[in-house]
């Protein structure tokens, strides 16, 4: 057995009064594809919140490659592996798409790869950028992108940053079936870069064809944690999501 990569060990996440998340754990494996399902408002990202630094749990810890995140800030947990794409995608919008990885790129290389020259730097987001199929548009303005290029922008900026473990928060939402094709095959692809995925996904399709493992949150609480033929065919998960 190998060490995690990931733990989340009882975390729990108030708004007020309001319970996001109540002693949620989780792990991933160094390169393990996991899903993340739910209901809306179950707490996923709240979720991907907390292992990213944005929200802070009141209870609980998040530990990364064995040392504790928790006092981490969000720019040095992207510095230690730590990447993650939004929701709601958030390209800088006045810069062109190369420029848009070569930042990610630059903050990257301020700590792990401190030789990267700006001819280095061009290189790798050249190639970054044609791996996810935006080759032909390095000069297009991020904002000019269609939805299915900017999503791909959104993980070109996270690949960019070197990351041991890639969180996607819902990468195909709005996105036709062979738009769906083309992210999920992208997310498959980075196991050969060595990186382990987190897929925030409602997509039911892509979620079986992905994952190695699938966590279900329903409510704030997980309620199951299994590959995903055994996820499918749970009774509590049918009840509590998927016979939606
Ligand atoms: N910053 C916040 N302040 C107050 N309540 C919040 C905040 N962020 C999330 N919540 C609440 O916490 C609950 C979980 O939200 P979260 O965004 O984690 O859900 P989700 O599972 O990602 O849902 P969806 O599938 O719709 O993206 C929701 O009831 C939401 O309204
Ligand atoms: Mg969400």
């Amino acid at each position: 057995m190998s060490e995690p990569l990931l733990s989340v060990n009882a975390l729990t996440k108030r708004f007020g009064g309001f319970t996001a998340l109540d002693n949620v754990s989780l792990s991933i494996l160094p390169g393990e594809r996991v899903s993340l399902i739910g209901p809306n408002g179950s707490g996923k990202s709240t979720m991907v919140n907390c292992i990213s630094g944005v929200l802070r749990p009141e209870v609980g810890t998040v530990i990364f490659e064995g040392r504790p995140l928790n006092a981490i800030s969000p720019h040095d947990r992207i510095r230690q592996g730590v990447a993650r794409t939004f929701q709601i995608p958030r390209p800088f919008a006045t810069m062109s798409v190369l420029e848009n990885v070569e930042i990610p790129l630059m903050f990257a290389a301020s700590d792990r790869n401190k030789t990267r020259d700006s001819s280095s730097r061009l290189a790798a987001a050249t190639e970054i950028l044609a791996s996810v199929g935006l080759g032909g548009k390095l000069d297009e303005l991020s904002s000019s992108l269609t939805q299915v290029d900017m999503r791909k922008l959104e993980l070109a900026r996270a690949i960019a940053a070197s990351p041991k473990l890639l969180i996607a928060d819902e990468s195909m939402a709005g996105l036709s079936g062979t738009e769906v094709d083309e992210i999920l095959k992208l997310l498959l692809g980075l196991r050969e870069r060595g990186i382990a995925v987190l897929m925030i996904e409602h997509i039911m399709k892509a979620v079986m064809s992905f994952s190695d493992r699938v966590v279900v949150l329903v409510a704030g609480k997980k309620i199951a944690d299994d590959v995903p033929q055994a996820i499918i065919n749970n009774p509590d998960v049918v009840k509590a999501y998927l016979g939606e």
